[in-house]
């Protein structure tokens, strides 16, 4: 398939929205902000410390992703317009059939279901738009908010991956979670099991 030559606007439930990054001063204020983040700087190439050409820089670097067609970097833009945080869509596997994901929201626009939105409406893309067969993202096991953030997003955890990644100079065991495209999303096929088990469907013992 052709792949798209820019970031495409993508619209996610609860009015949040997604779009690619610009040069302006509320884009790199959100850089700003997860520069002061403990985590974010660790796992992205966001720098720290802030200054305003390191954040342009790293700006033109997720345009870069795409020219190169190594990814889609999403901004995710709450309702009211506000640049919250980003989602990136990785290719560097895509002739294996698989694509991988990641994401961090500012603090300030955390806990109101936007990351989890964000992923789903990007993962949608990648699946249905983009026909990857499969998504793979890694989450650090104590890393509980993105845990649920891709379980929210449909995603599976399929086991953990010892010594898997390189983070703030250490080797650290990474939960894999996946969303195929021919399977049903994880939260789809509980609330199907539950549905059947309700419904006297199952022929488990009741
Ligand atoms: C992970 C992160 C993106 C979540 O962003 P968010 O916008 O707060 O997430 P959402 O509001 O969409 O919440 C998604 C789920 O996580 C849960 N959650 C969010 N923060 C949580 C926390 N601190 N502890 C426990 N659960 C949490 C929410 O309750 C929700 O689950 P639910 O649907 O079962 O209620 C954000 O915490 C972050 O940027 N962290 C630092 C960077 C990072 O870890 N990125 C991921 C790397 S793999």
């Amino acid at each position: 398939m052709e792949l798209p030559d820019r970031v495409p606007g993508l619209t996610a439930r609860a009015g949040i929205t997604l779009r690619p990054w610009r040069l302006s001063e509320e884009d790199l204020d959100l850089v700003r902000q997860a520069s002061r983040d403990d985590y974010i700087p660790a796992i992205t190439t966001v720098p720290r410390p802030y200054t305003d050409a390191e954040g342009a820089a790293f700006v033109r670097r997720q345009w870069h992703r795409t020219e190169t067609g190594r990814g889609y970097p999403f901004v995710i833009v709450a309702p009211g317009g506000r640049p919250v945080g980003s989602v990136g869509l990785w290719l560097k596997d895509l002739d294996r059939g698989r694509a991988s994901l990641g994401y961090w929201m500012a603090g300030s626009g955390r806990g109101r279901g936007a990351a989890s939105a964000a992923l789903e409406a990007v993962a949608g893309w990648a699946l249905h738009g983009l026909a990857v067969p499969r998504l793979e993202l890694y989450v650090e096991p104590w890393n509980t908010a993105s845990r649920r953030t891709a379980e929210r997003a449909g995603f599976r955890r399929e086991g953990v991956l010892r010594e898997r990644m390189q983070i703030a100079g250490e080797l650290r065991d990474m939960d894999l979670y996946s969303l195929l495209r021919g399977a049903p999303p994880e939260e789809d096929r509980a609330a199907e099991a539950s549905a059947l088990g309700r419904f006297g469907g199952t022929t488990g013992s009741h």
